[in-house]
């Protein structure tokens, strides 16, 4: 089994709209039981809620599920179990580096590391921006883009 972590800063609006996202891509793909989806939050302020009323807006308009979403906080057991940590912006990285440093066996890298031509290197954070469909382009290319990159590297 593939394990897959999105990592955002709250864990309500963007790394849930990927998870949702992605684990809808893995379905399309039949590969539900080569890959495992998840999402948590470096910050603790939402722990338990489901996602943002932006976030399931947009994944009910797109209808792509999102039942039984709830925000938890990332911890450093997450390095032993995921084999891929995708974080949205800089700053998730540097937090999840604090939480856990040094050399791991596993990929931390962001979603849009996977997206040359999006002019972004960072998902903006609908939370503050407030668009969530500019948000959803960004996040569909990058879940696109890295679930092609997971089946090459692991021959699926
Ligand atoms: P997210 O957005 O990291 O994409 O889930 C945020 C949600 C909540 C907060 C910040 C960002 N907050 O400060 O409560």
């Amino acid at each position: 089994m593939i394990r897959v972590l999105f990592v955002c800063l709250g864990n309500i609006c963007r790394s849930p709209m990927a998870e949702a996202v992605f684990r809808q891509m893995v379905k399309e793909e039949k590969l539900e039981t080569e890959i495992e989806v998840d999402s948590s939050g470096t910050g603790d302020w939402h722990v338990g809620e489901p996602p943002h009323h932006g976030t399931r807006d947009l994944l009910a308009q797109k209808q792509i599920p999102y039942d039984g979403l709830r925000a938890r906080q990332v911890t450093v057991h997450d390095w032993e179990k995921f084999d891929y940590i995708i974080a949205m912006d800089d700053q998730n990285i540097k937090d999840l580096r604090k939480l856990k440093a040094g050399n791991d066996n596993i990929v931390v890298a962001k979603l849009m590391d996977y997206v040359q031509n999006a002019g972004e290197s960072n998902v903006p954070d609908p939370y503050f921006t407030g668009d969530f469909d500019y948000t959803y382009k960004l996040v569909k290319a990058g879940c696109a883009n890295l679930l092609t990159y997971i089946k090459v590297v692991n021959g699926l």
